[in-house]
């Protein structure tokens, strides 16, 4: 595929965006490689770029033809511009259509299964490699996952029958964007009913594949492996359906009845369970005032406005420390448990590394997969296993087992 760059980033004007851009030029290869980045506001990219020499091109969602030529000028696309499902749509048709790559930052569920039901074949038969769910959500789960299991077939020849993650321990906020986005989804739902129906559904990624995990636990309960009491985990309505998307693509990789889930684990006794409980109330009512218009608006008048996020500071100290538990199909002696440990930010300080690897790696490395639409485990796994520990601060150990 010859073309004018090897990645172009679209959305460098953003807060993520500016972010994944230090990151790329601080590559000691960035010289190496040809990439641009990409706004609706061409002076506003500029400013972000400072005296850094970088190709800029000028794209809007709102203009089909400019998001053609865009999709038309790389091997990858990576895009921060969201909400994806608001301005993201044109951008994924133009690249299965042009046979462009394509990586981003969505936790979008109903909107991923629209375009991968409406872009597929046409991906597939183009070769676009298409990636959702590049950053915290949900490459640490994919990629936890991966790596387990194929520790699992390496030592005992079976993968895990379950796997559970519990984040341990992390530090991190949320930028404007990313509550716009939140806020956006539930603006649709609203709307269409059919959005809360998809949303629920455990196996919406698959095509065809359906497994034996039910809805999404909302209320503490008690880990018997981890000896804890659990709550929701805020990002698991994303992470545990590209995660068992993974195991459709990955070809009985992960076994027939292959289940996953994601909790909060928040310590023993009383304490664990009213932490857990805690847990379970607050994220109940955070997604019933941003479901309901008038609590909505006053939600957002309180948090972070697109283009906002966290310190410099707090994306500097912030890190995330995730265990995942799995469990052999017959013998409880031969189960197994991983560590995923990243350094700042989850959300945006490691995000951004993660999605500029994914970018590199759909650029630069000879990756199993064809055109369609992909996960990161599926397209990238051991690409990822190998960039993210060498250069993004993202390390994978087993602890056990
Ligand atoms: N999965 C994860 O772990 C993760 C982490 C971080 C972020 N995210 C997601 O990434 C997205 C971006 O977040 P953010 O905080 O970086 O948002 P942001 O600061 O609001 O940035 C949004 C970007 O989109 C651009 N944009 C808006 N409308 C556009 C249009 N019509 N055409 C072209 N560009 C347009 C903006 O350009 P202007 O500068 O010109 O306004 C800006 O560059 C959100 O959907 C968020 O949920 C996900």
């Amino acid at each position: 595929m010859e073309r004018e760059y090897d990645i172009i980033v679209w959305g460098a004007s953003g807060f993520t965006g500016r972010l994944v851009v230090d990151y790329m030029a601080s590559q000691p290869g960035a010289s190496n490689f040809k990439w641009a980045v990409a706004g609706r506001n061409v002076n506003k990219v500029r400013s972000v770029l400072g005296d850094r020499d970088i190709p800029v091109v000028q794209a809007d969602s709102h203009d089909d033809a400019s998001i053609h030529a865009l999709a038309q000028k790389a091997r990858v696309i990576l895009t921060t511009v969201g909400p994806y499902a608001r301005y993201g749509s044109s951008l994924v048709a133009a690249c299965a259509q042009h046979g462009t790559h394509y990586c981003d930052l969505t936790g979008e569920v109903h909107w991923m299964r629209d375009m991968i039901t409406a872009h597929q074949e046409t991906a597939k038969a183009s070769g676009a490699r298409i990636v959702h769910t590049c950053g915290f959500d949900s490459i640490p789960s994919e990629l936890g996952v991966y790596f387990l299991q194929r520790h699992m077939l390496a030592t005992h020849g079976v993968p895990a029958k379950q796997i559970k993650y519990r984040p341990m321990a992390f530090s991190g906020g949320f930028s404007g964007g990313t509550i716009d986005s939140m806020m956006a989804m539930m603006e649709s739902a609203k709307e269409d009913k059919g959005i809360f129906k998809r949303l629920a559904d455990p196996y919406v990624l698959n095509d065809t594949m359906r497994g034996l995990d039910g809805p999404d636990r909302m209320s503490a309960y008690f880990d018997e492996d981890l000896d804890a009491w659990v709550g929701p985990f805020v990002m698991a309505s994303v992470n545990t359906r590209v995660v068992r998307r993974s195991a459709e693509l990955l070809n009985g990789m992960y076994g027939s009845d292959f289940q996953y889930n994601e909790a909060t684990p928040t310590g023993k006794g009383a304490k664990g369970f009213l932490g857990a409980a805690g847990v379970g109330l607050g994220s109940g009512a955070f997604a019933g005032m941003a479901s309901f218009g008038p609590t909505r608006s006053l939600l957002q008048r309180f948090l972070p406005k697109p283009g906002e996020g966290p310190t410099e500071e707090a994306i500097n100290n912030g890190y995330y420390d995730i265990e995942l538990f799995g469990q052999h199909p017959t013998d409880a002696s031969k189960n197994a448990r991983v560590r995923v440990k990243g350094d700042k930010d989850p959300g945006y300080g490691s995000t951004s590394k993660m999605i500029a690897e994914s970018a590199f790696a759909l650029a630069q490395d000879d990756l199993p997969v064809g055109g369609g639409f992909w996960t990161p485990a599926s397209a990238m796994g051991d690409a990822l296993l190998q960039r993210l520990p060498q250069s993004a601060g993202v390390t994978f150990e087993v602890i056990e087992g």
